[in-house]
């Protein structure tokens, strides 16, 4: 999707290179709530970086700072080179928004626009945001379509379609704005569970391809299959970081050990046919 610089750098030859994320000392409020205390995190070109950890940790809000949906109280955000958030500034909104183009956000809730087709939906950033022609938009539209498996969806409208289709619609749409990086916030945690495997799937294949990807995630097969390096987030602190390897099979912290074991009794616990956690409706609202 990206350059061939970016994209050859596998997991070893990125030890040098710039990391394309860049946190030091993030911190974010909400009034009272201290929801990041602190947060120093990387991720390198082609890295894929997981974070876990129990709701309200704070993983939510470390991925909307990073497209600046949040602006960062304190600390320094990098992104793609750029000063993001600087000790409580953010950058103009021009600036933003060009930045922002260059990182893809995937939401549990997919998050489509249900009156524009899939094609439609997947086509409109690249020609709003990118001045693309009709043409050149709807051809690598197809492309990317034919890559998540839903070629023959082109024409459908969101509501006809099922969540896992939803969600790859919504990751293609994302992919068309040639994002240097992709931001994934519990893509998977809103579909019922026959369907979670064709959206990993879709972005296992990203992963393989080179794509730098921020993926928080309860998925703990996912995590330790394709993350580089998976973080534990509790409380707006991140516990750990390491190799996935070192995250679940020798957690150092007391607090990892004590959620994964939570995820491991509660998956242990559901029966595969259950429904899903509840959830809210995933409404495509716009
Ligand atoms: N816009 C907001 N206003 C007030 N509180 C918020 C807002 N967004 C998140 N929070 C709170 O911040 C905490 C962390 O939320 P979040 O980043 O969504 O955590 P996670 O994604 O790990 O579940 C939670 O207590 C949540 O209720
Ligand atoms: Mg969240």
């Amino acid at each position: 999707m990206h350059g061939d610089s970016v994209s050859s750098a596998g997991p070893d030859s990125a030890q040098d290179a710039r990391p394309i994320v860049s946190a030091r000392g993030l911190t974010k409020s909400f009034g009272p709530l201290a929801v990041l205390k602190g947060v120093d995190f990387d991720v390198l070109p082609s890295q894929v970086s997981v974070v876990i950890g129990p709701s309200g940790s704070g993983k939510s809000t470390l991925l909307r700072c990073c497209n600046g949906l949040e602006t960062a109280d304190g600390g320094t955000l990098d992104i793609c080179g750029k000063r993001l958030a600087d000790h409580g500034r953010r950058l103009p909104e021009k600036e933003l928004n060009a930045l922002r183009m260059h990182v893809g956000m995937v939401f549990q809730s997919f998050n489509l626009f249900p009156h524009l087709t899939v094609l439609g939906n997947v086509t409109i950033g690249p020609r709003r945001l990118r001045g693309m022609s009709a043409e050149a938009a709807e051809a690598a539209a197809r492309r990317l379509l034919d890559k998540v498996g839903l070629a023959a969806k082109a024409d459908a409208y969101p509501a006809t379609l099922s969540g896992g289709q939803k969600q790859r619609v919504a990751i293609a749409r994302a992919l068309a704005m040639e994002p240097l990086v992709m931001l994934f916030d519990e893509p998977t945690s809103a579909l019922d569970p026959e369907l979670v495997g064709e959206v990993l799937q879709v972005m296992k294949d990203l992963a393989r391809e080179g794509m730098t990807m921020m993926v928080v995630t309860h998925e703990m097969g996912f995590a330790r299959e394709v993350g580089d390096v998976v973080s534990v987030m509790d409380h707006g602190v991140l516990l750990e970081s390491g190799p996935p390897a070192q995250i679940f099979d020798a957690p150092r912290h007391p607090r990892t050990r004590e959620f994964l074991q939570a995820v491991v009794t509660r998956d242990t616990a559901r029966p595969r046919e259950a429904p899903p956690r509840p959830m809210p409706p995933a409404i495509d609202d716009h």
